[in-house]
């Protein structure tokens, strides 16, 4: 079974499809953090994540980097939304993604583009939202927690740049695939939100575990 998880920055994605990848037992890959990895070595080495060669450059990466804690900060995430516009980058990432959710006994993958590129042909998909204001307190929370302090509004104002730069661009832009279930979170605790998930998932695969 392959089930595809999308959706903006701090919408609960990742908890989401983690708490799925434990229930039925499947490998998880986190595409963002290929992203960000691209985006901290082009920062890291000087280039502008901007600019389409030094960004291409950047996915030639040590797979140790994916372990660098500093991949979780917004600056690695900021980093990582410029380079993810290039379609180059995308090219180079998306044999790596696809051969992980070719996996024999099948897979779940969360990013932007998993139901509609990477994925479409996968078992379930799940589109999963918060309001803008949610995913800032959320993120600000998180931070927190790594000891990172910065205020809810510079917060909402990077996701809201994130939103428009990950929704806008021409190459594999955020959207929900036409067959994907929508999963608000704004209101919903961790917990709520993964029994739902989890309903949604059987419903379309019917499978009961
Ligand atoms: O955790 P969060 O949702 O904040 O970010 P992420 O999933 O780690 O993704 C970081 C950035 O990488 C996003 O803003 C996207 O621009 C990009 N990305 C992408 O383009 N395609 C994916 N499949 C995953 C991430």
């Amino acid at each position: 079974m392959i089930i595809a998880v999308d959706g903006p920055a701090a919408s609960g994605k990742g908890t989401i499809a983690r708490a799925l990848a434990a229930h039925y037992d499947l490998p998880y890959l986190d595409t963002g953090l290929l992203y960000r990895a691209v985006g901290t070595n082009v920062v890291r080495g000087g280039g502008d994540p901007a600019d389409p060669d030094a960004a291409l450059a950047g996915c030639a990466f040590d797979d140790l980097l994916l372990r660098d804690a500093a991949l979780r900060s917004e600056q690695a995430g900021a980093a990582a939304s410029i380079v993810s516009a290039h379609p180059a980058v995308r090219a180079a990432l998306i044999e790596r993604q696809r051969d992980f959710a070719a996996r024999p006994g099948g897979a779940i993958l969360d990013g932007r583009d998993i139901g509609t590129v990477i994925a479409p042909h996968a078992d379930a998909k799940l589109f999963v939202r918060a309001s803008p204001t949610v995913r800032a307190q959320r993120r600000h929370a998180e931070m927190l927690t790594m000891g990172q302090s910065v205020s809810v509004d510079t917060l909402l104002a990077e996701i809201r740049d994130r939103d428009r730069r990950d929704c806008t661009r021409d190459a594999a832009p955020l959207v929900q695939a036409p067959d994907a279930d929508l999963l608000d979170t704004s209101f919903l605790s961790i917990d709520a939100a993964v029994q739902r998930a989890i309903a949604l998932v059987d419903a379309r695969t019917a499978v009961r575990t």
